[in-house]
């Protein structure tokens, strides 16, 4: 089968063997933490300094975690990719970034991070998104607005996910989607798979085990990402 138009959509799930903990693990906390106290505006305003040194530390480890053999492989197909390949993270980790460093992509690729990215800054008041590789304070000064300060360019609960324009145009001409290890438990990212539906496209969830959306895919490849990514994308 040939496939011209890609959009390949990641969650936790492909970060996980590579030492980043996923959201919803058993006991319900996102790293020992409520997702309501560090992943909401209320949480922020609230305890600004609690939410910031969170952040800091995952942050501060993404220094310590390495791109997996599931992101080499998306890397290795964008860079032989002919066609048009959409790939959006709701990861806020820069493993896809570094695999797409070490092997860059044909022209016809773009990543977008569409829950944001710890590795940015974005001031309150002005809205300019900067890098940002070091800790952060509670109220860490921007020098962007003289009465603003920086947060993290995370996107929370309550907040609109960025980019959805250009997402849903890429679904709306996709003919192969693709959903590696996300739980589908948060939208918009779960109704991806309708819209390209929608558009005719073969859809495919790649997870540990079939999720609960399962039944919205044409086909599933279940095992860890580092192994069923890698096997699917041989196929194409
Ligand atoms: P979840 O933690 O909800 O789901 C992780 C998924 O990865 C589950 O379906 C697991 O079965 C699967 N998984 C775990 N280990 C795996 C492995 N080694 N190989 C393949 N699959 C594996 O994470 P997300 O779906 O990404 O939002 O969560 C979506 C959003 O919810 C996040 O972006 C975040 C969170 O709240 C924001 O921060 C805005």
């Amino acid at each position: 089968m040939s496939h011209r138009n890609l959009v390949v959509l990641t969650g936790a799930g492909i970060s996980a063997e590579s030492g980043v903990p996923t959201f919803r693990a058993s006991d319900g906390l996102w790293c020992g933490r409520r997702v309501e106290d560090v992943a909401t505006p209320e949480g922020y305003a609230a305890d600004p300094a609690l939410v910031q040194d969170f952040y800091n530390q995952r942050r501060r480890q993404l220094a310590e975690v390495q791109p997996n053999a599931a992101h080499r492989a998306l890397a290795e197909l964008a860079a032989r990719w002919a066609g048009g390949f959409l790939l959006v993270t709701q990861n806020v980790d820069d493993l896809h970034d570094r695999a797409h460093e070490e092997t860059p992509p044909a022209a016809g690729f773009e990543l977008i991070h569409m829950h944001g990215e710890l590795l940015k800054a974005r001031c309150t008041r002005s809205g300019v998104v900067t890098g940002w590789a070091g800790d952060m304070t509670a109220d860490q000064p921007s020098p962007h607005h003289p009465d603003g300060v920086m947060r993290p360019h995370i996107v929370w609960f309550g907040e609109t996910p960025l980019q959805m324009e250009r997402i849903q145009r890429a679904l709306a001409a996709c003919d192969l989607f693709v959903s590696i290890g996300t739980s589908g438990a948060v939208y918009p990212a779960a109704g991806f798979v309708q819209a390209a539906r929608h558009s005719g496209a073969r859809t495919v969830e790649i997870n540990l085990q079939p999720t609960s959306g399962a039944r919205l895919f044409d086909e599933g490849a279940y095992g860890p990402a580092t192994e069923a990514v890698p096997a699917f994308f041989d196929t194409l």
